[in-house]
């Protein structure tokens, strides 16, 4: 009987088992291709071959591009070169993204930025730029730079650690000090993620930062990912990578976040950014699962370029605006717009520049 107990036992956790692998393989899309969307006027930024992972661009055309990030089970060119941010001004006729200095003090042998976030103080127009750090393979800062122009170079001001931000991807600045931030994974260990991964548990979520106050204020996320604020500063939208959605989330007074509506997509929305005239949400995102996963340089991953407008309107237009099969560019990450020009950025590999018509 006992025996009977544990076999029946066995056979159930198997079934559960099957079942979330298959909705797994669905979520994941792992045997996805796709149709290729091509765009005018593209070119590969010169000098960036080792990932260009977060792309923000300050209101004057100048944009800071985060390269060379070290991730759990993701593959780099460059495995022991440590990261960089580059500049590259969209004014320019050619482009010619720069490496920026940075300050003395800050180490930079261990450098593996994620993602980035500006916070332009209105009183004095100072430039801070947020970036997600992770200076061992399982564990997340944020360090807060200070942006002098004048002198190209990033001014290291703090290291910011927490119990709360275990392990960060993505941020959204909104003070000098503070921002919301999203953990893409419960656990830090490597195979338990992926554990996690499989199992579809929804334990990632959103921390709000500052350096009297910390907490969680949205969770029940695959995998947390890309994190925007809306231009009239109401609204944070949050990419769940595996779960294929971008969440729309009310901002309030005290910090808290509540769940406007969800918007169901068919790629794994990576980073996300906001038009800053329009609007409009672009994000980079993996068209296929397995590709990312496993690298293979005959059968790479593609990259996927997405435009979503009036997200708050009950009909929301979700566009393709590019798609490319690896040939090209590979495992794009994010994509931002600054006067008809679309930097697109990716994990581990190129930048490219397209001019929009
Ligand atoms: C962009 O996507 C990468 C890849 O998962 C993620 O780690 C990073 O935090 C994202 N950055 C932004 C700004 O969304
Ligand atoms: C924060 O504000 C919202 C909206 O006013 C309210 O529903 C929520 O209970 C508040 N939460 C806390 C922790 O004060």
């Amino acid at each position: 009987m006992g025996k009977l107990l544990k076999v029946t036992l066995v056979g159930v956790f198997l079934a559960f088992l099957g079942e979330r692998i298959v909705r797994f393989t669905h979520r994941a899309n792992l045997f996805r291709e796709i149709e290729p969307v091509e765009l005018p006027n593209c070119h590969l930024l010169d000098g960036i071959e080792y990932g260009s992972e977060d792309i923000e661009i300050l209101p004057n055309g100048l944009a800071f591009i985060s390269s060379g990030l070290k991730y759990p089970g993701m593959f780099s060119f460059a495995p022991s070169r440590p990261g960089e941010i580059f500049l590259v001004d969209l004014n320019e006729e050619n482009l010619r993204p720069s490496t920026l200095r940075i300050s003395r003090g800050f180490d930079i042998s261990t450098f593996s930025p994620h993602g980035l976030s500006i916070y332009i103080d209105e009183n004095d127009d100072t430039v801070y730029l947020f970036v997600v750090n992770h200076p061992h393979i399982s564990k997340s800062t944020v360090e807060i730079f200070k942006f002098s122009e004048d002198e190209n170079v990033l001014v290291h001001l703090k290291t910011i650690k927490h119990a709360s931000l275990y392990n960060v991807n993505d941020i959204v600045a909104v003070g000098p000090e503070s921002f919301y931030a999203t953990n893409d994974h419960y656990f830090t260990d490597f195979t338990l993620r992926f554990v996690e991964m499989l199992l579809g548990l929804r334990w990632t979520n959103v921390v709000y930062y500052s350096p009297s106050d910390v907490r969680e204020v949205a969770t029940g996320f695959h995998y947390a990912n890309g994190i925007a604020m809306s231009n009239n500063r109401r609204f944070i939208y949050v990419a769940d990578l595996s779960d294929k959605t971008i969440n729309v989330l009310e901002k309030h007074a005290n910090w808290t976040l509540s769940s406007v509506k969800v918007l169901q997509l068919e790629a794994l929305v990576d980073n996300l950014s906001v038009d800053p005239v329009t609007g409009d949400i672009w994000t980079g995102a993996h068209p296929n699962g397995l590709k990312l996963l496993k690298y293979n340089a005959e059968n790479p991953p593609g990259a996927e370029v997405i435009r979503v407008q009036n997200i708050h309107s009950d009909n929301p237009i979700v566009t393709t605006i590019y798609a490319n099969d690896g040939s090209v560019l590979q495992a794009s990450t994010c994509a931002s717009v600054w006067e008809k020009n679309l930097l697109v950025g990716t994990i581990f590999h190129k930048a490219l520049h397209c001019k929009l018509e």
